[in-house]
């Protein structure tokens, strides 16, 4: 989505054109929306309740399934050595320039993993240019509406460090530039903003537009960031460096580390944890199943929130209540301009084009052949629908945990209702697991399989456009299904590409 948003405007992008108009509404709607929760309105309370199993058919035999111990093993076995290792050390010694030629300011939008990205991009582009890197500065999403900073979420020490043989960083500009703020360039046209920068952008386009201003004014500030640096036709050692900065630069604070070692250790270790946390449910798998496979577990990432839901115009079986409620989000926030919305159900679903629901999502896990001993943990902010729009995930797989289960409240009040905390966490935890799958192909779910292939670490990749074909089709036998699934899959779990 954020892919094609192509258009200059200064405010965070959601997806598509947010006039500063239209961010209004969606200030307005989105606090209305939050009141509403809290009273329960009808309309609210009909979408909560509308949701239904899909695929009943395809459902029960999944309740009913049987799976082999080679099947299991084939499928919870680490990717073999692919013979190829990491190569961001390999190459000439990293130098600085001898004078820096300016300082540059980036503002990103978009969530966490958006940001990750931009940052690596941003810390190459000082680079490319010889200048001086600010820490970035992240922009408040309107969806997800955290204002942590860079330092808040990040170890920044740690990447000034890492990367003080390649380009040089500061935290705060020094008192002559304190001018440059957010702020100052939200206000008018500026000489020092560059606001013009193109979607995937050339190295060349930068030396030609940035260092001018550079030059002439000893810093840059570049709005919007998003996606502007290309991945093609860059130097080997630039590209290294962009790796350099993602795998090894960017460590998340100490807090989130140890929340997560702890949410990992009781993945891993479930019946030590239960009784400290107070939960039994992990418990009720039996002695064997520990035995077998001790310790692993899948991380779900399922983004399924209402604007995502909305956005897709995909029907999620919902009912006239939801189909009405995602409408009058679309026009709300993209005044209906939504271009998926030109297609129908069926010709989303068959391009790959729908988010996997919950109950999608368990079917594919199902299929691919993990059974309802497997501990899964949903790495996931709210879910459209709420708990019935889980509860079919849930039968499938009964030992489904997230950070909310395993963690006490007061582990997580540092992280509460801070978006971008919570999916660090769930980026973290993610890091760590046996098996990662994510139901939609978004930024957490490419950012996630880049430092897991990095790492030759196991990574499902759903096929979108499979899986829609599939669930369109009403007449599939449950075998027929799980062959498909398994054979559309073979090649689409971390293998080289
Ligand atoms: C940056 O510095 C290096 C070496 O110090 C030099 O070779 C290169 O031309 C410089 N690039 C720019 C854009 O000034
Ligand atoms: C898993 O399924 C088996 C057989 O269908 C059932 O006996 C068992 O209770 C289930 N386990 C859990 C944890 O639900
Ligand atoms: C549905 O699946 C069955 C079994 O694979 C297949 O024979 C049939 O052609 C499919 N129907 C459609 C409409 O794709």
């Amino acid at each position: 989505m954020e892919l094609k948003n192509q258009n200059n405007h200064w405010l965070p992008q959601g997806h598509g054109a947010l006039s500063c108009f239209s961010l209004l509404f969606f200030i307005v709607f989105f606090s209305s929306s939050f009141t509403q929760l809290s009273h329960a309105s009808p309309s609210m309370y009909l979408e909560q309740r509308a949701v239904k199993p899909r695929h009943m058919r395809l459902l029960k035999s999944a309740l009913e399934r049987e799976v082999s111990t080679r099947q299991l093993s084939d499928l919870w076995a680490p990717l073999e050595n692919q013979g190829w290792r990491p190569c961001v050390e390999c190459g000439s010694e990293p130098s600085l320039p001898e004078k820096s030629e300016g300082y540059i300011q980036v503002f990103l939008d978009g969530g966490l993993n958006q940001q990750r990205m931009g940052i690596c991009d941003a810390v190459v582009v000082a680079k490319i240019l010889n200048a001086t890197l600010v820490i970035p500065y992240l922009e408040v999403n309107p969806v997800w509406r955290d204002s942590s900073t860079f330092m808040d979420i990040f170890d920044a020490d740690h990447f000034i460090n890492v990367l003080k043989d390649d380009v040089s960083i500061v935290k705060e500009l020094p008192d002559e530039f304190l001018w440059s703020t957010r702020e100052y360039y939200a206000a008018t046209t500026r000489d020092t903003r560059i606001k013009e920068a193109p979607v995937h952008a050339s190295a060349n386009w930068y030396l030609k537009n940035v260092l001018p201003v550079l030059r002439s004014h000893g810093i840059a500030a570049i709005a919007p960031f998003s996606h502007r640096l290309t991945f093609d036709s860059l130097p080997m050692e630039i590209q290294r460096l962009r790796c350099k900065v993602n795998f090894q630069a960017l460590r998340f604070v100490p807090h989130i580390r140890i929340l997560g070692d702890a949410v990992i250790s009781r993945l891993r270790y479930p019946q030590g944890s239960a009784g400290e946390m107070g939960t039994n449910h992990l418990q009720m798998a039996t002695d064997a199943y520990y035995k077998r496979r001790a310790g692993k577990f899948v991380v779900l990432h399922l983004r399924f929130d209402k604007d995502m839901a909305a956005h897709s115009a995909c029907d999620f079986g919902g009912g006239k209540a939801e189909k009405l409620a995602l409408a009058k989000y679309r026009q709300v926030i993209w005044q209906g301009r939504v271009l998926n919305s030109q297609f129908t159900d069926e010709e989303l679903r068959s391009q790959g084009r729908c988010p996997l629901t919950p109950e999608e999502i368990g079917l594919l896990l199902a299929a691919l052949g993990f059974d309802n001993s497997t501990r899964l943990y949903l790495a996931s902010h709210k879910v459209y629908g709420g708990k019935a729009r889980i509860s079919t995930l849930r039968q499938l797989f009964p030992l489904m945990e997230s950070k909310k289960s395993l963690a006490s409240a007061d582990e997580l009040s540092q992280i509460k209702g801070k978006a971008s905390l919570l999916a660090a966490v769930d980026y973290y935890v993610g890091m760590h697991s046996d098996i990662f799958i994510s139901a939609s192909p978004g930024n957490m779910h490419n950012a996630l399989v880049g430092h897991r292939t990095y790492l030759n670490l196991k990574t499902i990749r759903p096929n979108m456009a499979l899986m829609g074909q599939l669930f369109l089709n009403k007449s599939i036998s449950w075998s027929e299904f799980q062959q498909a699934v398994v054979t559309g899959h073979w090649n689409r779990q971390g293998q080289l590409r």
